[in-house]
């Protein structure tokens, strides 16, 4: 089955080192832009199911704002899992705690196209 093409922003909306949520057919998305190019990732942590919305993205690295996961913004790889408490780190001993027995998992990623200054996402 064909994924249907959906417009979710103008180009010049999607910045380097920013995230931009959108939503598109019922689904909550992050669209940030890496070395030039637009990405989208599903708005969910595999950790916790929570919005990544607030965390930061750099150098292509996005981080959750509850527990400091971080994710390749274009692969959905998981870097590292459930390091901190509401953004404050945490001693290492405590890491096995704060992941509450889920194992590292990576970012679901959504397929980007750019054309005419429109950004599109295919779901
Ligand atoms: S909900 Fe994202 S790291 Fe815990």
């Amino acid at each position: 089955m064909a994924l249907d093409r959906i417009r979710v922003a103008a180009a010049v909306e999607v910045a380097e080192g920013s995230l931009l949520a959108v939503q598109a057919a019922g689904k909550k998305l992050l669209l940030s832009r890496v070395n030039g190019r637009a990405h989208a990732v599903i708005d969910r942590c595999p950790h916790m199911g929570m919005s990544m919305a607030k965390g930061t993205v750099e150098g292509g690295v996005v981080t959750c704002p509850w527990h400091n996961s971080r994710f390749d913004f274009c692969t959905g790889s998981n870097m590292d899992w459930a390091s901190a408490f509401l953004g404050v780190s945490m001693p290492k001993w405590t890491h096995k705690a704060i992941a509450m027995g889920k194992a590292p998992a990576p970012l679901t990623v959504v397929p980007v196209e750019e054309s005419d200054g429109q950004v599109y996402v295919r779901l």
